[in-house]
Order: structure tokens, then C-alpha cells, then sequence
């Protein structure tokens, strides 16, 4: 088998085969595959399309291409999560501790922030002394002993991924649905949960701007999922503005806690109750979906997840002082230039804003400022005049405020007639439809 006749092939909108892909990903990772030859198949696949089997295969291949994690000697149902990215989306803080309350075995592996978007674990970094990097058998044991871990991804968990996604990056081949899908599908199905929820973002935030786009991506990923014998849901979710209102890592956290102590705003809540119901439901722990999504309503209401998402602190190095967070030197009101409903915000330009207050990086190896972020008094909606506060921006220095508000003026836009709100969760697609 020749690398030169399986990138002729894809030229050629040919479909490959399953002995072509792993030769390719198997090639990939030893070296005997050149990474410009890899490169030039991910530009045909982007260009050209690649079928339903072709991306089962793949997903099969790198899931393989390292060690994958084995929860089957911890006793129940273990679920994880995992969204395609946003701006302000804390949901797993929440709709997790929901998920372990009910009794089910949370193993979740996440990622870190990179461009516009936030990562779980660089929120719960900003608790003081939380340990991310849990080894994957102290990582086994605190999920069945404390029935919630949440870490990040080891090193040696799907290198294809690693590897394809950093050839992705630096060749515009990021935005293909069936090498998204494969990618994160890969990596998910590595971590050996019995049950996921998949929360793919839409809108001006989201990782594919378009509805349409994003709902090919979620049916894709739960078919994917079908196919590995997991029981799984996709919440088609807006990322047409941010999610709650705190984005920065430390102010996630905080605004996380209010949810689960009771408070906080509806927007969150509601997507969190909802992921946290879903997975009850496909857990089994209730077979009616309404009644597993009112469980979810009492486990927050009463306390239980709280509690729960107390023991993960405790349990992954968060001491005493938890809820002491980190805080940014100074906080400067952001003004509305204009007067009107707040219509459009586009959360990609308010995710590039916040990384401009410290609180994100533009290179993995950039250090973040746990405390720096956004506060938004309102949400799309709102009225108000020229000059109120519309948020206050959270930060070391005021030149870093000031290029945030510029950013954000753009960001930000005002209409004289009340918006149209975008659905909070548009659509969910199962792996239990029988349409699907
Ligand atoms: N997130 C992933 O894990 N992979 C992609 O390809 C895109 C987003």
C-alpha cells in the first residue's frame, strides 16, 4: 500500500477503505507517512467529503491509536460529557454533580481553553489547590469511591487525535464536519463511558457557525456513537451569546456554585438541568425521560449536587478555602455606546475579549490570569441607554480593558425593536430516536 494512491484516491471523491485509513493513521503516528502527505489527505477529506463509513473507521482507528481507559470493574453506570466549545459555558460544573446525585459514575476527561473558548479544567484550576491531572488509576478510584472525577486527558489517550489536530490547526482543515466528529467521537469512546452527552454549540460562539452545520455535526456523532454501542443524546445548544453571565475562569466557577446553591441565571440552569435529566434518563436510573429530567430539578434544588460537587473539590486537592477564588486586580465598567435593545452579540469577538483580559491564551503555552474575565449585567434582550454598564470587565491593567472594549464594541450590537431570541436548546438528537 502506497500513502500516494490513498490521497489520489480522495482526490478523486473515491471512497477508502478500512485497511487505507489505519495504514494512514498507523503511518501517521511511526513516521512512515510524511506529515505533508497526511496534510494533503485532510485537505481532500475537507474538500471532498468523507462517507459515514469512512468516519466510523477513522474514530475506530484513533480511538485505538493509544491506551484507552477500562471503567468496567467500577460498578454502574458511568457517564460523561462533552461540549464542542463556547464562551461562558460552565454547564458541566453543574449538570455533572446533577448526573453523580442521581447515583451514576461520572468519568469525565477534559480539555484545557484554546482560542475564543473556555476549558473545564482550567476553571476548576482556579480553585485553590484542585489537582487536573489525575492518573488514570487514581482517576478510576475517586470515580468509584467519591462517584464523580473530572481530569485532564493524559498524554497517551488518542496521539491520532493529537497529532491530526495539530496539522488541523495550521491548515485550515479544522472546520470539516466528518474529521470534527472523528476527533472528538475518538477520544470520547477512549475514556470508556457507557453513556455521553454531547453538547454541540451553535451561533456566532460556536466552533461551526451555522445551525445547519452544527446539527449535521451532532447527528454524525451520535451515529458514531450507535455504532460503538453507547447510548448517548446531542443538544443542539445557542452560543448566539454567552452562556450565564460570567466568562473567565475563576468567575465560571463562582457563577456555577450560585447555580447549584440555587441562584444564578435561567440560561444555565436550564441547559444544565436538561444534560443532567438526559443522562439520568439514558442511565436508566428513570425510564420516563420527564421523570428523569424532574429528578434532576430535585437534585439540584435540594442540595444534593452541591454537596456532590463539594466532595469533587474536596477530592481532587481543593481545600478549606475553596470558594476563596482567584481575583483580578481591577474591575472597570464596560459602557453601552448606544441606546437600544441589546440585539446580536457576536460571543466569539466577547470569547477574544475576555482571552485580551488574561483570562484565555493564544498558544497552549501561554499562563492565564485566573481571575480575569467578563461580568455582563444583561443578556441579548435587555434595554438600555447610552452609557449604562452592559458588563464589567475584570483585569491586571487598563490597557487591557481598553482593548477589550473595543473589541467588545464591535461585539455588541443595539436594535430599536425587541430581538428575536435563538432557542436555548434547539433540538435533541438521540442514539434512543427511532428516527435517528
Ligand atoms: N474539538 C475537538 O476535540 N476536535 C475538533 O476537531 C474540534 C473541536
Amino acid at each position: 500500500m502506497r500513502m500516494f494512491d490513498i490521497i489520489a484516491k480522495k482526490r478523486d471523491k473515491e471512497e477508502l477503505t478500512a485497511e487505507e485509513i489505519a495504514f494512514w493513521i498507523q503511518g501517521c503516528l511511526n513516521g512512515e507517512v510524511a506529515d505533508y502527505q497526511t496534510t494533503a489527505l485532510l485537505m481532500a477529506i475537507r474538500i471532498n467529503g468523507f462517507s459515514e463509513r469512512e468516519t466510523i473507521d477513522l474514530t475506530k482507528e484513533m480511538c485505538c491509536s493509544g491506551k484507552t481507559l477500562d471503567l468496567s470493574d467500577i460498578d454502574g453506570v458511568k457517564a460523561d460529557k462533552h461540549s464542542s466549545g463556547g464562551v461562558g459555558d460552565k454547564t458541566s460544573l453543574v449538570a455533572m454533580p446533577i448526573v453523580a446525585a442521581a447515583g451514576i459514575k461520572v468519568a469525565k476527561l477534559s480539555g484545557r481553553g484554546l482560542g475564543h473558548t473556555g476549558g473545564t479544567i482550567d476553571k476548576l484550576e482556579s480553585i485553590p489547590g484542585f489537582h487536573a491531572d489525575l492518573d488514570s488509576q487514581t482517576f478510576k478510584r475517586q470515580v468509584a469511591e467519591t462517584g464523580i472525577a473530572i481530569s485532564g486527558q493524559s498524554e497517551d489517550l488518542d496521539p491520532a487525535d493529537k497529532k491530526l489536530y495539530a496539522l488541523r490547526d495550521v491548515t485550515a482543515t479544522v472546520d470539516s464536519i466528518p474529521l470534527i466528529a472523528a476527533s472528538i467521537m475518538s477520544k470520547k469512546l477512549a475514556t470508556g463511558a457507557d453513556v455521553l452527552a454531547l453538547d454541540v454549540k451553535y451561533g456566532s460562539g460556536a466552533l461551526l457557525h451555522n445551525i445547519e452545520d452544527s446539527r449535521r455535526l451532532a447527528k454524525l456523532m451520535i451515529r458514531l456513537a450507535k455504532a460503538a454501542g453507547k447510548k448517548a443524546s446531542a443538544f443542539l445548544s445557542s452560543m448566539e451569546q454567552p452562556l450565564g453571565c460570567h466568562i473567565g475562569n475563576a468567575l465560571e466557577v463562582e457563577e456555577a456554585v450560585q447555580v447549584l446553591k440555587g441562584d444564578g441565571p435561567e440560561d444555565l440552569r436550564q441547559l444544565s438541568l436538561s444534560i443532567a435529566g438526559e443522562i439520568i434518563w439514558l442511565a436508566g436510573v428513570k425510564s420516563d425521560r420527564e421523570q428523569a429530567w424532574r429528578l434532576a430539578a430535585e437534585l439540584l434544588n435540594g442540595g444534593e449536587a452541591l454537596d456532590k460537587f463539594k466532595r469533587l473539590v474536596q477530592a481532587q486537592g481543593g481545600g478549606d478555602d475553596w470558594e476563596q477564588l482567584a481575583t483580578s486586580r481591577l474591575i472597570l465598567p464596560y459602557n453601552a455606546i448606544d441606546e437600544g435593545f441589546i440585539d446580536k452579540i457576536d460571543t466569539a469577538k466577547v470569547g477574544y475579549a475576555s482571552l485580551l483580559l488574561g483570562a484565555g491564551r493564544s498558544t497552549a503555552e501561554d499562563a492565564i490570569d485566573y481571575g480575569a474575565g467578563i461580568v455582563f449585567c444583561h443578556k441579548a434582550g435587555a434595554y438600555v441607554h447610552a452609557g449604562d454598564a452592559v458588563a464589567y470587565l475584570h483585569c491586571q491593567d487598563p490597557r487591557q480593558a481598553a482593548e477589550a472594549a473595543k473589541l467588545l464594541n464591535q461585539a455588541v450590537s443595539f436594535s430599536k425593536t425587541v430581538p428575536k431570541a435563538a432557542p436555548l436548546i434547539a433540538e435533541i438528537i438521540s442514539t434512543e430516536d427511532a428516527t435517528l
